[in-house]
C-alpha cells in the first residue's frame, strides 16, 4: 500500500508542489491524503485545489479569541489529520511551533524542512539570519535539512538529511531563497522516498 502523507504548510507551498510533482510523475511512491494550511491565503491550498488533494484551513485565531489554549487546538488538529490515517505528517513551512498534544499523536512520524544547517538559525527567520552572519564574515554558507521532530523544540531533532547551501557576495533575500529553495524541493522529496522505503 502506498504511504499516506498529509502535508502541513502555511504559506506558498512550493515544497507541497515538489512532493506532488513527485507522486504524479512516479518519484515518489506515496499518497498526499491532505494538505492542512493555519493560513487562508496560503497559495498551497490552492495548489492542493489544483492537484485534487483535500484541503483544509485551520486557524489558530478562533482559539486566541475564544481564550482557547494552544493544547487545545494542536489537539484538535492532530484529530484533524488523523481524519486521513497519515503514515507521514510533513511539515513543509508550517510556520506554528508544536506542543506535545499535537506531537504525541504521531510518535516520530513527524518530518520538518527547515532552511539551515543543524543548530543553525531556527525559528522563523533562518534565510534572513544567515544572511545577516555572512555579513558580519561568520559563515560563507548556509544550508538545508529534514529532520523528524520528537519534541517540542524548535527545529531540531534527528537529522534525515542536510546539504550545504553556498552564500555569494551580493545575495539578497530573493537570490539566497531561490538557491535554497531548489536543494529543498530535491531534498525533502529524496527523504520521503527513502522514509517510505
Ligand atoms: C521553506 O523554505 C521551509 O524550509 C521553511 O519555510 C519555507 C516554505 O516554503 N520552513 C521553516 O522556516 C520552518 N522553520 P514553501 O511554502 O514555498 O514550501
Amino acid at each position: 500500500m502506498k504511504a499516506k502523507l498529509a502535508v502541513l504548510i502555511s504559506g506558498s507551498g512550493s515544497n507541497l508542489q515538489a512532493i506532488i510533482d513527485a507522486v504524479a510523475t512516479g518519484g515518489l511512491d506515496a499518497q498526499i491524503a491532505a494538505v492542512v494550511s493555519n493560513r487562508e491565503k496560503a497559495y498551497g491550498l490552492e495548489r492542493a485545489r489544483q492537484a485534487g488533494i483535500p484541503g483544509r484551513y485551520f486557524p489558530l485565531k478562533p482559539y486566541r479569541d475564544a481564550q482557547r489554549s494552544r493544547a487545545e487546538y494542536d489537539a484538535d488538529l492532530a484529530a484533524l489529520v488523523s481524519e486521513y490515517a497519515p503514515d507521514w505528517v510533513v511539515l513543509a513551512g508550517w510556520m506554528h511551533i508544536f506542543s506535545e498534544e499535537f506531537l504525541r499523536c504521531f510518535p516520530n512520524r513527524v518530518v520538518n524542512l527547515h532552511p539551515a544547517l543543524p543548530g543553525q538559525f531556527p525559528g522563523a527567520h533562518a534565510i534572513d539570519d544567515a544572511l545577516a552572519a555572512f555579513g558580519r564574515g561568520e559563515i560563507d554558507h548556509t544550508g538545508v535539512m529534514v529532520h523528524l521532530v520528537p519534541d517540542v523544540r524548535v527545529d531540531e531533532g534527528p537529522v534525515l538529511a542536510q546539504e550545504a547551501v553556498p552564500i555569494r557576495p551580493g545575495d539578497t533575500h530573493e537570490t539566497l531563497a531561490e538557491r535554497i529553495h531548489a536543494v529543498e524541493h530535491r531534498l525533502l522529496v529524496e527523504t520521503l522516498r527513502k522514509l517510505i522505503g
